[in-house]
Parts: structure tokens; sequence; C-alpha cells
């Protein structure tokens, strides 16, 4: 890799200010937990408020001192601001507090740096974090212009800025290079899956909501997860097998963070454009986190930058292990459609329901039916209901009750068929009310345990 990381471990102090002038407010906590997942060792949290923030050090002079204390009495190498610094602000803190600084789009910077594993992901980082650089040299390093000698290192009368400069641009120019071929060879891959007619399905979410525990649930693929933002860096593929539709293709794809870095947007775009194309996008929430509304809220104005605004979603509210009471269950639409799945990748509860939603979307046919149950199939009974499938219900005077259902008929033929119980071909509503056991008879093996 082209820069130098910090190591693990190493001393931080950490600065979080909130300017009243600025309507994109950061979460303290998520800067901690951006800092931890960094490798760095938060040894203090300073904190404030400001109108706006200060030209020369973002801070007043009594923060810059209370940050200068903490420095020499951590003994900390390291202070990171949870905001965006411009170039002399950077500068002017580093002169000032005699320590390397970081920004926030610095930090998760580094820390795609540290995470990115395949080819293509190294090279996406390494352009982002050049671009990062760029507007830091042409603004902030003139400190470092000077003339310099030596036959064959430079061009006549450059400057170490303008060679700086041009080495940045040939990495650039050389990374483009190589990010166009790999590009073009993931096309292709996508191009024969569209001819198979294969259908893509993409993970999309904020960072930790559990992306990658979720894809592992779904396919035992064992990728890496871990409690740390953007675990995961570089799409994953893998074929997916759907009951009642077929095949699919699932991909698992970076974490979205509040105000991600421009450069990582744009290094990112290809591989976040996948996602658009995607034939259903699971936007995966962790429901036990608070703030969950405005984390998704977050992700949605990334996708919609992608333009995968269009492209059908399913809310996957996934960690219900963590909150009380919560059962797995399908939430639907007015029209029938399934918008939310409440899931638990840890436990596995819902992914069942999951991968039925999943089907039922893909496939996209649903019917209205109306079954007529008995009271001992209590079981098929929540079953439908947690599905979210049951539309009304009413119990007549024999004690039956009939559920006006709707869901793919796939599914339903299914759920019935795994139940121990069978449904006529020409099934309906009067034949059933005249002979209900005839429609919806136990098979030999009674099953309910
Ligand atoms: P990024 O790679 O940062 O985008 O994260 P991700 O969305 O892929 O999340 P990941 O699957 O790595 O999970 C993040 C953390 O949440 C891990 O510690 C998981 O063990 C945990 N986690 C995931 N799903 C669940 C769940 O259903 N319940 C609980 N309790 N924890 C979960």
């Amino acid at each position: 890799m082209f820069f130098e990381r910090p190591e693990a471990g190493e001393v931080a102090i950490l600065v979080h200010i909130a300017i009243d002038s600025s309507a994109e407010q950061e979460d303290p906590q998520e800067f901690e937990e951006l800092v931890l997942s960094a490798g760095g060792d938060p040894a203090s949290f300073i904190t404030g408020s400001r109108k706006q923030p200060s030209p020369g050090y973002f801070v007043g002079s009594g923060k810059l001192q209370e940050i200068e204390e903490a420095v020499a009495f951590h003994d900390a190498r390291l202070v990171i601001f949870n905001h965006t610094l411009s170039p002399s602000q950077e500068r002017n803190l580093e002169k000032h507090l005699k320590c390397r600084v970081l920004d926030r789009t610095g930090l998760i910077l580094d820390i795609f740096a540290q995470r990115a594993r395949s080819h293509e992901g190294k090279l996406q980082v390494e352009l982002a974090q050049l671009q990062h650089l760029s507007t830091r040299l042409k603004r902030g390093w003139t400190h470092l212009d000077r003339q310099k000698g030596g036959i064959g290192l430079r061009g006549a009368g450059e400057t170490q800025l303008e060679l700086d400069q041009r080495m940045i641009r040939q990495r650039i120019k050389s990374i483009n290079k190589g990010l166009s071929k790999v590009r073009a060879q993931r096309n292709q891959g996508r191009r024969s899956r569209k001819r198979a007619e294969v259908p893509t399905i993409s993970l999309a979410g904020y960072t930790n909501a559990g992306k990658s525990s979720l894809f592992n649930a779904l396919t035992n693929a064992g990728i890496y997860t871990a409690d740390q933002l953007f675990a995961t860096l570089d799409s994953t593929l893998r074929s997916l097998s759907v009951p009642s539709f077929g095949n699919a293709v699932i991909v698992d794809t970076v974490g979205f963070i509040s105000h991600l870095p421009h450069q990582l947007v744009e290094a990112f775009r290809a591989t976040l454009e996948e996602t658009a194309e995607a034939s259903l996008l699971l936007h995966v929430v962790d429901a036990s986190n608070e703030m969950h509304d405005s984390l998704m809220h977050e992700v949605d104005v990334v996708l919609k930058e992608i333009g995968a605004d269009e492209t059908p979603t399913l809310l996957v509210f996934n960690k219900i292990d963590l909150i009380p009471h919560r059962k797995p269950a399908i939430d639907r639409d007015t029209s029938g459609r399934p918008v939310r799945v409440w899931v638990s990748a840890k436990t596995g509860a819902g992914t069942d329901l999951l991968l039925d939603a999943i089907s039922e979307i893909l496939a996209g046919e649903m019917v209205q039916q109306t079954l007529v149950l008995l009271p001992e199939h209590a079981r098929l009974r929540s079953r439908l209901y947690a599905r979210g499938a049951v539309q009304e219900e009413t119990v007549d005077d024999q004690g039956l009750f009939h559920l006006k259902v709707r869901l793919a008929p796939e599914n339903l033929t299914r759920i019935i068929h795994e139940e121990g119980l069978q449904l006529d071909a020409d099934f309906c509503v009067n034949k059933r009310l005249a002979n209900p056991e005839s429609s919806l008879t136990m098979t030999s093996a009674e099953q309910f345990e």
C-alpha cells in the first residue's frame, strides 16, 4: 500500500465538536467505533460546541490548549477529529500539536485501506487516498516547495510539489487502467449471468448492520464477520438457492456510513452501481439500534445517488434476538407485497421467511385465496400470520377459521405440504364450507407435535 497506516493500538485523542451552523451532526459513539475499527486506542474524548469552525485550527484557542494538554498527558501521537478539516487546518494543527492529525475522511480512508482484500478493492482505496492527498498537495503542501537537483530525477526546473503531483497523477492513471481491466472482467461475469437469466440479489446497508452475517446465514459461506465497522469491503458473490423459485446470485457489498467521503463514493461507484442493477436489493438494518431510522435514511441517500432508488427493495430488520418479544415476521404493504422481514442472522430466526419473501418478489405472482382451517390447524394458521399473508379472518359458528390470504401459489402449496396437509386442486371457499375436511385434510402421518 502506498501509505503508512497507524499501528494497532495507537494512542489517540478524539475531538468531537458540535457545530451549530452545520446540519451534518456526526454521532460521537459511532466516531469512537470508527477509531477502534481503525485500530486506534482512544485515550481521551474531547467534546465541545461552536457556532462555526474557526478557519485556522477548526477549534478555538481554549479548546486547542485542552487538546494540547491531553496529547502531552497521554503521550499521544495522533489526534483525530470527527470532522472534515481543510488542508490548512490539518497542517496548522499538526504544527501546533506536534503530532499527526487525522480528519474523519482520513480516518475512514484508513479503515478502508486496512480492509481491502481483493485487487480491485485495494486499487479503489488507493485511488481515493491519492485523490484525497492531491487536494492537500495543491493547497496545503506548498511549504514543501523547493528546487531539487539530481540527474534523471526530475524535469528541468521542477519543484518538489510538481514532482509529487506528477507522481500522483501517474499513479492515478495506472490505477485507473488497472481498474478498467478488472471492471471489464466483472462486466463479462454480469453479462453471462444476465444471459443465463439468473437474478442478482444485492445486500446493502449501514456498516455493522449484519450484512455479512446474513449472507452467511443464507448461504453458509463462512464470510468474515466482525464487530467492527467495514469488515467487508470487497463485494462477494455466492449462488443462492431460493425455495419455490430457483437459483439466484447474492452479493455482499461494502457497508455505508454517514457522510461517506466523496472520494470513496467515487472510487466505489462501479461496485455500488452493480447494486443498482440487482433484481432485488436487500436493505439490511440493525433493528436493535435506536438510531436505525436515521441510518436507514443515510443509506437511502447513497442508494439514490447511485441510481438504486428504483430497484425493488426489501427491508431486512436484523438482530431481533436483541429486541424483547420481537418475533420473525413479514410485513406487507396494502397490496400484499412484502416490504419488511424481521430476522436474526445470528440465531437464524426468520431466514426461512426471508427466503420466502425473496421468492415471492422474484416470482412476482401472488394470488388471493380464502382458506378454511380446522381449529387443530393452529400451527399453519400462525405460520400464515407470521408471513403477513393473512388479510382477513373470521370464525364461523362451527368454529372454522376463514382466512383470506395473499401469497405466491408455490409458497402456499409448500407451507401446507410442510405442515403435513394437502390442498385440493380446485380448492375454493364454497366447496370448503360444504366439506372443509376434504379440501384441507391431514396426511396419514399427523405431523403436529
Ligand atoms: P460491514 O462489513 O461493516 O458493512 O458490516 P456488516 O453489515 O457486514 O455486519 P457483520 O455481518 O460483520 O456484523 C456486525 C456485527 O453484528 C457482528 O459482531 C455480528 O456478529 C453482529 N450481528 C450480525 N447479525 C446479528 C444478529 O442477528 N444478532 C446479533 N445479536 N448480532 C448480530
